[in-house]
């Protein structure tokens, strides 16, 4: 059984394989419309249950379009209107799902809702966000990375802000693609021990730098992510705002990164909080191919845990 639960979970050559697959499908696909079918198939016949317990446009919206591309079909269906840990057991569910469709994707709070799933599904399960990582998201920027500047590996990225689910798998894909990571941050948003340990296991070169400007100096890459998280209560907002004030990615940040630096955010943004207009709509940024390269990664996701 071949989930896709994290990337820290998943062997390092395979993930490998997934973005080159991944860069070659959307190549392959040049710029015919978006509805219309690839070349290859490799989804006929099979049934792909989207389950959101959280609000998505991009996770939901990609998925979607990348099983129908492969031939597949999909139904989308919500946490609230499912017996989903309420009226049964995440296991039963599991069991249950696994008689109609071929592959599960879920996007869910704790992150040991996903683990019942997998552990009880006789599909794949993918993991499209929990309240602790984001795999689906940081397949798709190093793919966007790579498009632009070539291999990451040996590159330095500059996580700027909260230490997040999204920062956790930045963190996990420089253990397993090679890059160096910095998180600048306050201390209360540290990202968790065990995500820079893994890394620095892989041989990462992982720091953490509170000064933002000394942070960024040399970086190939920045990325931030919102102040306020999905699963953080908004009675929090205020205080977060003004521990992160500090760590906003605006053109005089991106200005001690490296000429030629990438900007990144997963999206949704709540433009010049986390970042600027400026910077986010300026020439570093790469922010709606990273949200594109969601579709092309997922895509190479679903093929590798189906072995299509
Ligand atoms: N980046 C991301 O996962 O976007 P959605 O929450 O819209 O799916």
């Amino acid at each position: 059984m071949k989930h896709f639960l994290d990337l820290h979970k998943t062997d390092a050559a395979d993930l490998r394989h997934m973005i080159d697959k991944a860069r070659a499908m959307k190549t392959a696909r040049h710029d015919r419309p978006k509805g219309s079918p690839d070349d290859d198939q490799p989804l006929a016949g099979r049934m792909v249950a989207l389950i959101f317990e959280k609000p998505s446009t991009r996770t939901r919206v990609s998925f979607d379009v990348g099983v129908r591309q492969m031939g597949g079909q999909t139904m989308v269906l919500s946490g609230k209107e499912m017996q989903l840990g309420h009226g049964e057991t995440i296991a039963d569910t599991a069991r249950v799902l696994s008689r109609y469709v071929d592959l599960i994707m879920i996007r869910t709070f704790e992150e040991a809702t996903l683990l019942e799933m997998a552990e009880h599904a006789t599909v794949p399960v993918i993991n499209g966000l929990t309240n602790r990582t984001h795999p689906c998201q940081i397949m798709a920027d190093v793919m966007t990375y790579e498009e632009h500047r070539g291999s990451i590996a040996g590159r330095k990225v500059v996580w700027a802000g909260d230490g997040n689910n999204v920062c956790a798998s930045f963190i996990h894909a420089a253990g397993q693609f090679g890059f160096d990571l910095t998180f600048t941050g306050p201390e209360t948003l540290d990202p968790e021990q065990k995500f820079i340990d893994f890394a620095r296991a892989r041989g990462s070169d992982i720091k953490i730098e509170r000064d933002p400007s000394r942070a960024v100096v040399g970086a190939d890459l920045v990325v931030t992510d919102t102040w306020v998280s999905m699963h953080d209560p908004e009675s929090a907002k205020e205080r977060r705002h003004n521990q992160l004030r500090g760590y906003q990615v605006n053109e005089a940040l991106m200005a001690h990164a490296k000429p030629d630096a990438l900007f990144m955010h997963c999206l949704p943004a709540h433009r010049n909080d986390e970042a600027t207009s400026a910077v986010m709509d300026g020439p570093h940024s790469v922010i709606f191919d990273e949200a594109e390269n969601r579709l092309h990664a997922q895509k190479a996701i679903l093929r590798w845990c189906l072995g299509v």
